[in-house]
């Protein structure tokens, strides 16, 4: 057994390794993080006609998703009640029912029992085709677009889920009159490190990019005058770091719009439709939130690199990466070129930076194979007690810096508050205490 409390200690920033390794431990995220969280399973676009299904996982939970006749979506696990085996094995697709591989037990888009195979012969009549469907994901959420999926009836609404990071998700999610779409197909690929470094960097790490990313920023910028205003830039500005509710949003403050890292045909297109964002999202959250975030557990994005990801887990020391490339909808095809180009180079399984984040992270894990390795206390402890509060107006605890990891001390603290068996009224209790508090503190 493991005492959550010493696992972490987020108010003091200290963490113990064996969180990123524990088989122990990893089995009780399932449970208490993943089981009781809210989940992103789709976008809209990819159900775009009834029958439209998309196969993904909440965890380790193969769960199917599906547009319904009427519009509606709704998601079951990917499981035959007859043995387990898997009702559609396919990743996507348009579907008008579901059969079994195995012995062809037939279901329908809702998820309903609706075939059994010499049902007179073998069964002799006698199932009851009600009682035997596939376990339903009782609670679903579009937010914008976002479908998410909880398993915990007692979870808190999806708005009270994502509190004030609802702020930082619609300078992705509401940023364009027709909405996003996402390129067709996830690109999927697995890297051998836990879960939490994935989400907690995107939560909350801006300060590895200068020495992570130094040879992907000279290789991909070419001119020496950009990067050194790129440079000189990030040095300067302060930026920002949002924390509430476990998730996190980091972003320097940016003069304007564009250049964007898509280059000259989509910042055309942004500067065309400049009007538009700003009316939409406001200029100051247009300009500023254009940076790394994460929705507790598992859901991350980076704006101005137009790539969205789920770290599905896989075991304590593995991680699925499932990775879209999003696009304003009604954006030109040169746009939407630039930004798959963009999007391919930095962010996508063989992305400059994105093969610098996973080995930085195999890196940790291959270290934590070792007996003293994981006995050490690892240090988050940058920018305690110098966070701030409704920093330019800012909703939630904003810092007036982006390089601290406040966000990550969040992260870890809504983690053990759900490792610690606490139900969600005592969570959000506690949460809504310390927000008080710090908010006191601030006002102090
Ligand atoms: S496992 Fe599905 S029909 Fe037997
Ligand atoms: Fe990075």
């Amino acid at each position: 057994m493991f005492d959550v409390s010493e696992l972490v200690q987020p108010d003091q920033g200290l963490i113990n390794p064996s969180i990123y390794t524990d088989p122990e431990i990893y089995q009780a995220e399932l449970e208490r993080v993943f089981a009781r969280s809210w989940l992103f399973l789709a976008h809209d676009t990819q159900l775009p006609k009834p029958g439209s299904f998309v196969q993904t996982y909440m965890a380790e939970d193969p769960v199917l998703v599906v547009r319904q006749r009427d519009g509606s979506v709704k998601a079951f696990l990917n499981q035959c009640r007859h043995r387990g085996m898997r009702i559609c094995r396919a990743d996507e697709g348009v579907a008008r029912a579901f059969t079994c591989t195995y012995h062809g037990w037939g279901y329908n888009l809702a998820g309903e029992l609706v075939n059994v195979p010499m049902q007179d012969r073998a069964y002799h009549d006698d199932i009851d085709k009600a009682k035997w469907g596939p376990t339903r994901v009782p609670r679903l959420h579009n937010h914008k677009g976002f479908i998410f999926g909880t398993w915990d009836e007692s979870a808190p609404s999806f708005e009270d889920y994502l509190g004030d990071m609802v702020w930082y998700f619609d300078a992705l999610a509401d940023r364009y009159d027709a909405g996003l779409t996402l390129v067709p197909g996830a690109t999927k690929w697995v890297i051998d490190c836990n879960w939490k470094f994935a989400a907690e960097q995107f939560a909350s790490d801006m300060y590895h990019v200068p020495s992570s990313h130094a040879s992907a920023l000279v290789a991909l910028i070419e001119d020496p005058a950009i990067l050194a205003e790129f440079q000189a830039q990030s040095a300067a500005a302060p930026g920002r770091q949002y924390a509430g509710n476990g998730h996190g949003s980091g972003f320097a403050l940016r003069p304007d719009l564009v250049p964007t890292q898509a280059g000259p045909d989509f910042d055309a297109w942004v500067v065309a439709n400049r009007e538009q964002i700003y009316r939409r999202i406001g200029e100051q959250r247009a300009l500023a939130v254009n940076g790394h975030n994460t929705v507790f557990p598992n859901f991350s994005w980076l704006t101005i690199n137009n790539t969205m990801r789920v770290w599905h887990p896989r075991g304590p020391g593995q991680i699925e990466v499932w990775s879209w490339t999003y696009l304003p909808k009604d954006a030109d095809e040169r746009a939407k070129q630039a930004v798959r180009t963009s999007t391919i180079r930095t962010f996508s399984a063989a992305g400059v930076f994105e093969t610098d984040d996973g080995e930085n992270w195999t890196e940790i894990q291959q270290v934590l194979r070792g007996h003293q390795a994981r006995k050490t206390t690892f240090n988050a402890r940058m920018g305690l007690g110098h966070e701030r509060h409704g920093t330019d107006g800012m909703p939630g605890g904003v810092t007036d810096d982006m390089y601290t990891e406040m966000a990550a001390r969040g992260m870890y603290r809504r983690w053990a508050d759900l490792m610690s068996g606490l139900s969600w009224p005592e969570i959000t209790d506690r949460d809504e205490a310390r927000q008080q508090g710090e908010q006191e503190a601030h006002r102090a």
